[in-house]
Formats: C-alpha cells, structure tokens, sequence
C-alpha cells in the first residue's frame, strides 16, 4: 500500500513513524517534508498547500491513502480535491474544518449547542468592538477568527493593551485577513489540557490526554512559540474530568457538526481548560497538534493506519484505539533566538543511541550532512513508566544531541510532578 502524508513538521515525522509500523504499507510519500524523516519517506517537494499538485501527484502514483494534517490545506478543501478524484484520505472536509478556521463559527456553535466555553462576542465592525471593550473588564481576550499560525490570540491585561490589539488586528490588519472579524473573550484560568480525538462523525475515541508548553521561556515565561514541549498523560485530566469532557463537550461538539451539517473525520484535538466550574473549550482543532503527537502516537498501541482509514470509512471503533499507561515527554531543542530572529544551517549529530528518540521539525541536507533549517529543529522523547522517569529520559537523551545554538526549556513537565 502506498500513503502519502502532507506536511513537513514533526507532527508529520510522529505520524510516519506510527504509520510505519504497519508491514502492509510499503511506500510513504511526504509532501513536502523535512531532511530529518528522509529514511521512512520519500520527501517530494510540492508544498502543503498546493492542493492541485498533490491531487495530480497522487493520481499519477497510485497513492492509497492519503493523510492530511496541516491546517491550511485542510480550510483549503485539500481532503474535498482528494476525495473527489478517488483518494481516500484523512482528515475533515473543508465544511468541517471551519470548526478551526473560523473562531467565530466555533464559539457560535458552542453557543448554540451549550458546549461550555469562555463568553464572547463576534464583531466585524471596529466601533462597535471597542464600545463592547469598555464595557469589559480586563485581562480580557481578543482573537482574530481566522488561522493566524496560532498567534493569532492576545491576552490583554489592560483596557489600552485590549484596544490596542482591537486597532491592530482589525485596522492595521495584523494578521492579514484573518482579522476581518474578532471574537473578544472572557479571560478563564485553569490548567490547559490538550485532549486528541480520532472520530468518524458519529464515534469519538479520545487519545491519551496531553499537556503542550506553549511559551519560549522556563516557567511560562516570554513569547508564545509553536510549542516547546509536550508530556502525557496529563495528571490534571482525572478519570472524571474525562467523563465530564466526553459528555458536554466531546459528544455534543461532534452531534452538533453532524447537526450542522459538517460532519467532522479525522482528528478533532480539543484544547480545554479546566476552570473552577469544570472543563471549558479554549478552542478546536482539526487536526493532530504540534507537538503534542509527538508524546502521543509513541503511548498508542494499536495500529494507526487501521484507525485511520477507520475515521475515513465510518467504522471507527473504540476497541481498536488503545494506548498504553505509561508516559511520554517530548522537548523541543530550537534555535537561540525563536520565535524571534534565529540563525540556521548547522550541522546536527545524534548519538546511535538516540536515534529513535529524534523527531524532526525542521532539518535539511547540506553536503550529505544534516543541518538546522527552522526554528523548532527537532523533539526529543523519553519514554517511561511515569511522568518522572519519562522528563528524566526526555532531558537524557538531550544531552546526546548536538547543534550550534540549540535552545531547550529546562522545565518541561514540571508543573505536572
Ligand atoms: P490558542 O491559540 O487559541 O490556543 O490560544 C493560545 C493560548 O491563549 C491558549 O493556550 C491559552 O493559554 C490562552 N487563551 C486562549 N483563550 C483564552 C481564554 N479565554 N482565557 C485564558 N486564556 C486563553
Ligand atoms: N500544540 C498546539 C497546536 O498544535 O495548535
């Protein structure tokens, strides 16, 4: 069988490793991928959102499967281009994938189906947001409604901060178009849990429970980045916040895309916070994160590719998705200066002993050699019978990696010991 998987990061390089596993798939195609994944798939240089190159691609390879994870190509249509010239994929339709696409669209459909989530209001109209602003109180949250490579979100702690980012996001157009509408929120405290799911529409199985480190700095501190690092289990989900979760607010988001008319396949990743008055929607995502996969494809003991197809075919069930009860952490070795200014392009080394450890989000080849290439280089993981031996293991295995520059949080998991 032959798959093709569209992305580049190592939410991509988790994938594949897992898809691997499966001795019926013989060929693994990325598109684009990175250096770092070159030896479980072929990396062909079409971008992730070049939706017609990767149709005809697939087409003229005889690809079986496809697996869609990025979120552009999937608000793009790439799964509805796909789908309709024969490929099976993974991944939600672009009716479907509004539920992250558009901030507004899902704090709407919370609103209206009772799925507990922050207050809000939806403006396209920058008069009318400010007057609503003075009538808040602060810290206060201002989001552009459209994909905004997740920094699309400002947590304002004063009433100048939160008009100031009103002004910028709506005037100025910060994020591009992506801020032609704002949602503005309520601020929740709480610890966040990532909460993956595989579901066919009608059947949702929640993967083993995650915690993502969001910030650049130790103990949370500095600027928001793709993610430093990731532990699961997360110990904040108890058994009966999960029971929580799966009735008012798994359930129901998936009857209420099914309602609408947007039946949801694929992975629906809600990204909760577990307020004093039990579990909230921060937002949705329909897609894997990035790098929560990272911890939690390595804990699932199933196969990967049959849950899949599963999610595609409408057969999902939740005997196949099992995961062990172990742990998982994952950090993330960066370039000094992400997210802000970074150099790239030196040579990395990986101890053998290592080797399987390393997953890799932005590496290239230079004269046979691998280099740096992005921001987030690479994810280091430690497995381990508990959360303290898995961070143990995790920052280990560190030390046996190597590159000018590299960058690491010295704190991932802490706040979960
Ligand atoms: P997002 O890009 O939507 O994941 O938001 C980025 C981060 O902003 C989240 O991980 C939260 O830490 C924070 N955040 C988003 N919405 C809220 C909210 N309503 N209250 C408090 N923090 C929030
Ligand atoms: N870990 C956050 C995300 O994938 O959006």
């Amino acid at each position: 069988m032959k798959l093709m998987v569209i992305g580049s990061g190592g939410r991509e390089h988790a994938i594949i490793k897992k898809l691997s596993e499966n001795p019926e798939i013989t060929k693994i195609y990325v598109l684009p991928g990175n250096a770092g994944m070159s030896d479980l798939a072929e990396c062909v240089s079409i971008a992730a959102t070049d939706i017609d190159a990767q149709v005809k691609f697939a087409c003229e390879n005889s690809i079986d499967y496809a697996v869609v994870t990025p979120d552009d190509p999937l608000a793009l249509g790439a799964v509805d281009a796909l789908t309709a010239a024969g490929i099976p994929c993974f991944g939600p339709d672009k009716k479907a994938a509004l539920i992250e696409a558009s901030k507004a669209f899902a704090k709407d459909l919370m609103h209206k189906y009772n799925i507990p989530t922050a207050d809000y209001a939806v403006f396209d109209d920058m008069d009318k947001a400010l007057a609503y602003l003075h009538e808040q109180t602060c810290p206060i949250v201002i989001k552009a409604d459209g994909l905004a490579l997740g920094k699309g979100v400002i947590i304002a702690e004063t009433m100048t901060e939160a008009e100031k980012a009103v002004r910028s996001i709506m005037a100025d157009r910060s994020f591009g178009d992506a801020g032609k509408t704002i949602v503005i929120e309520e601020f929740l405290t709480g610890p966040e849990v990532s909460v993956l799911t595989f579901t066919d529409g009608k059947t949702l199985v929640p993967m083993v429970s995650s915690m993502d480190h969001k910030r650049a700095l130790d103990g949370d501190q500095g600027l928001n980045t793709g993610g430093m690092g990731t532990i699961a289990p997360n110990p904040f989900y108890t058994p009966e916040i999960a029971e929580i979760s799966m009735r008012t607010i798994f359930l129901p988001t998936i009857r209420a895309m099914e309602a609408e008319g947007r039946p949801f396949r694929g992975c629906l990743y809600f990204s909760l916070m577990l307020t004093k008055d039990g579990p909230k929607v921060i937002e949705y995502n329909c897609r894997f994160g990035d790098p929560e996969t990272q911890v939690v494809l390595p804990l699932m003991q199933s196969d990967l590719f049959t849950v899949m197809k599963e999610t595609t075919d409408g057969t999902l069930r939740a005997e196949d998705v099992r995961f062990s009860d172990g742990a998982a952490c994952c950090v993330i070795m960066a370039s000094q200066g992400y997210p802000g200014k970074y150099q790239k392009g030196f040579e990395i080394t990986v101890d053998d002993s290592v080797k399987d450890n390393v997953i890799y989000a932005g590496a290239a080849w230079k004269d046979g050699k691998l280099i740096t290439n992005g921001g987030r280089v690479l994810g280091v993981l430690g497995m381990g019978k508990d959360l303290k031996e898995a961070i143990a293991r995790a920052y280990e295995n560190t030390e046996k990696v190597t590159f000018a520059n590299a960058y690491c949080r010295k704190d991932i998991g802490s706040k979960a010991l």
